[in-house]
């Protein structure tokens, strides 16, 4: 099975928009970012320049959607691997038949909707998430979208000398705000992990905001006080409506995002209605800053 490797450069830089693609159609979602994908299957992606060009779209757009797949499992694993290893989340359990795939799941009956605060997966980890994909099996009649926003633009668009200022500071990811009782694990540093507040991009070498609400506590040695004003104005200024694309889910949609230039966000606003979706996460590297 070809796998495409994290650094392969791309065609083209986004903003110019001038790539083409021979193996499916591409439709920008918004300004910002985000493309739906169509006229392809996913079952059927072994060709090498196929699986090159959903690379580059992923690389164009940071965010791709595909309408109208039917994906067991099985097969939802076999497409994330093309791009990557795939993690197994140490706190939820993954489906008994493929331990990758993540069940995120909101019944009729549960008080509380699957949802979360802005985020990036794993940035909590030592190397945080590539990139994640989101099969919808069962949908909401409406409700349960779910947001993007860009973290290029997020940084780009500060001033040079807040941009200067981010750029010699590291941030502190944990899991505080997710579940204070969690087990330890192995891959966590007992503080959290600690990452640059801009990071380079392996692939498309641009800068990138990495700070989210749910998992950016401080900044490394500052107090959580101290760090608060500006984290909050960074995790406020990164959603703005300007910087984001919004996903309607259909039953068959999956979505391929690129966590390290991404934030994301679950709608909570479907009470009494089931959403089942299947995650998988493909593991990424330590991010490292323009040198
Ligand atoms: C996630 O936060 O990874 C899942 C997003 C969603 O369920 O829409």
């Amino acid at each position: 099975m070809p796998q495409i490797t994290t650094n392969d450069p791309i065609s083209s830089d986004r903003g110019t928009r001038l790539n083409n693609y021979n193996h499916f159609s591409v439709q920008p979602i918004c300004g910002a970012l985000g493309a739906e994908i169509s006229d392809i299957d996913l079952t059927n992606i072994e060709e090498e320049s196929c699986l090159r060009e959903i690379h580059d779209a992923l690389m164009e757009y940071q965010v791709i959607a595909f309408r109208d797949q039917r994906l067991a499992p099985q097969q939802l694993v076999d497409i994330g691997r093309h791009f990557g290893d795939l993690n197994i989340n140490p706190f939820v359990e993954g489906l008994e038949e493929a331990p990758e795939v993540m069940p995120i799941r909101s019944e009729e009956n549960h008080e509380k909707q699957f949802t979360g605060l802005w985020h990036s997966d794993l940035s909590w980890h030592k190397n945080p998430s590539l990139g994640s994909l989101l099969y919808a099996v069962d949908v909401p009649v409406s409700g349960g979208d779910t947001l993007f926003a860009n973290m290029y633009l997020a940084l780009s668009t500060l001033s040079s000398g807040l941009q200067e200022m981010l750029r010699g500071l590291d941030a502190v990811h944990c899991l505080d705000r997710f579940n204070a009782d969690l087990p330890r694990h192995e891959d966590l540093a007992p503080d959290g992990a600690i990452h640059p507040v801009v990071r380079i991009h392996p692939v498309t070498r641009k800068e990138i905001l990495f700070v989210n609400e749910y998992f950016t506590t401080r900044f490394d040695n500052m107090t959580e006080s101290e760090s608060a004003p500006l984290l909050k104005y960074l995790f406020e200024n990164s959603v703005r409506p300007d910087f984001t694309c919004r996903i309607k889910w259909q039953p068959g949609t999956l979505v391929f995002w690129d966590n390290r230039c991404t934030l994301h966000y679950a709608t909570n606003d479907y009470p009494g209605q089931r959403r089942l979706m299947h995650r998988i996460t493909i593991n990424g590297d330590s991010p490292g800053r323009l040198l």
